[in-house]
């Protein structure tokens, strides 16, 4: 400790790394909060050297489910304690779930329910997305407006799953309220009654392995639902935020949509950047079920379409759509114990740790993207399009000293070294050539390269302001 300390913490001789500019700064933290950049600052309490080394604002995972209420026997892997461990090793410090309305019950209970699963649980801030599932007059007319007024301004509607989904007059009924309030509506574009068609054509033929998922959610119909969705956003006259597109089909609608001036916003997950369908099997093992999620990965083409998705501007966002399943247990991809039809596997993967380090490595690092475009995917614009911007998503004066300190080196990965609560990550074997080697949060160290710093209880909850995000016609 130093005697005259003037700041908490000095970030010395850091690369820092804005969506807007890279300079060589040091950085002063009080209370908390970035409140100096500079050059030779006084001296901190504690003095941490990146002498040499990039620092990126912390991520927001702006998609991403823990402790989600699921129909048993599912149940996910992380709740708030270890999926923001997890998130904090992997460099991501803020984290948006979402608070899930169950038909026939109240929104407001959703949400209620929600604050006591995250309350004293989360190492690293978090706010809440809704699911709209149920939208009656009183959720329209009185607790969604409500919600938005009190900080939850973003809300995501279904298109397909029979407990989540909506039909387009409710659709419309709720992209009127997202107009009328300022919320952002995130979409999940995908035609629940071609997938149901194709997956009962699919069972009667005795296709019912994890890789058949893949055939029963073509591009098509998400192609189609992704249209629908902007004509839908487009007859309100509201944005939308279309969320995990993964490939060239509904690349193609949200490029016509802003070619016509439609504020038609996007969001693409790693596992369309580095995976493709044959990781849900090629044969008809089970293995496959590990990497069963909707929209499925597609195809190399398919990544090449993303990659320049998030060259080009076309993708707002970058988020992990963490869904967190164990693989060998009843509550997970097992449901009872039982290799099962693909139809009954539990939806998703997990991905809150590498999404950082998959996209610093083979985006920046290898070339593909600058680091300003990294952190514009992985932070300023989720904290711009959820309305936490400039709290949270850059590094700057009056900001939470949320950083990330990165460490450049290969290695390969395996889930041993992550944090999550998953007996699996689709990512094992890959060759990274980045990690986080410190993670602040608040100005604390949450992961030190080595080792994670429990802050259980310190994450806060955030409330959300309007989005602030600028349309980027195309
Ligand atoms: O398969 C997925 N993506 N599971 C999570 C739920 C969702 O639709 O985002
Ligand atoms: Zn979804
Ligand atoms: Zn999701």
């Amino acid at each position: 400790m130093m005697a005259d300390a003037v700041f908490d913490v000095v970030v010395r001789r850091a690369r820092v790394a804005t969506a807007s500019d890279v300079f060589d700064a040091d950085i002063g933290i009080q209370g908390g909060v970035v409140t100096v950049l500079g050059q030779g600052l006084a001296p901190g309490r504690h003095e941490i050297d990146a002498a040499g080394r990039v620092v990126t604002p912390g991520g927001v995972d702006a998609h991403c489910h823990l402790d989600q209420p699921m129909d048993p026997p599912a149940r996910m892997a992380d709740g708030f304690d270890s999926g923001t461990r997890s998130a904090a090793c992997g460099g991501t410090t803020t984290v948006i779930p979402f608070a899930a309305q169950q038909k026939g019950h109240s929104l407001r209970a959703a949400v209620d329910d929600y604050h006591r699963r995250a309350d004293g649980q989360a190492h690293v801030d978090y706010a809440f997305h809704l699911i709209v599932s149920d939208p009656t007059p009183a959720v329209l007319n009185e607790e969604l407006p409500a919600l938005i007024a009190e900080g939850y301004t973003s809300f995501k509607i279904y298109m397909t799953y029979d407990d989540l989904k909506l039909d387009d007059g409710q659709v419309l009924d709720v992209l009127a309220v997202a107009r009328e309030h300022g919320a952002m509506a995130m979409v999940h574009a995908e035609n629940a009654d071609a997938i149901e068609w194709l997956t009962r054509r699919l069972e009667a033929a005795g296709r019912t392995a994890p890789r058949w998922h893949a055939h029963a959610r073509p591009m098509l119909v998400e192609r189609e639902a992704t249209h629908r969705a902007i004509a839908l956003s487009q007859l309100v006259d509201v944005p939308i935020l279309i969320v995990h597109v993964s490939g060239r089909e509904a690349v193609e609608q949200i490029r016509w949509a802003r070619g016509h001036g439609l504020q038609v916003f996007a969001e693409t997950c790693p596992q369309y950047l580095f995976l493709t369908a044959e990781d849900l099997g090629i044969d008809d093992s089970y293995q496959g079920a590990r990497c069963v999620c909707s929209p499925p990965p597609r195809d190399k083409g398919n990544q090449q379409v993303i990659w320049d998705g998030l060259v080009d501007g076309l993708f707002t966002v970058l988020s992990s759509d963490h869904a967190p399943f164990r693989f060998d247990a009843p509550e997970g991809k097992h449901p009872g114990g039982q290799e099962v039809p693909f139809r009954h596997i539990p939806n998703g993967i997990p991905g809150l740790e590498t999404r950082l380090p998959l996209l610093y490595s083979e985006g920046v690092l290898g070339g593909r993207i600058s680091l300003e475009k990294f952190v514009e995917l992985t932070a300023t614009n989720p904290a711009k399009a959820y309305g936490l911007h400039p709290r949270k998503g850059t590094i700057a004066p009056g900001a939470d000293a949320d950083l990330v300190i990165w460490d450049e080196g290969e290695f390969v990965l395996d889930n041993q070294r992550l944090h999550h609560n998953v007996d699996y990550t689709p990512y094992a074997g890959m060759t990274l050539r980045a990690w986080p080697a410190m993670t602040l949060a608040a100005g604390q160290v949450v992961w030190d390269g080595q080792q994670f710093h429990p802050r259980k209880g310190q994450g806060r909850f955030l409330r959300c302001g309007p989005p602030t995000l600028r349309p980027r016609p195309r």
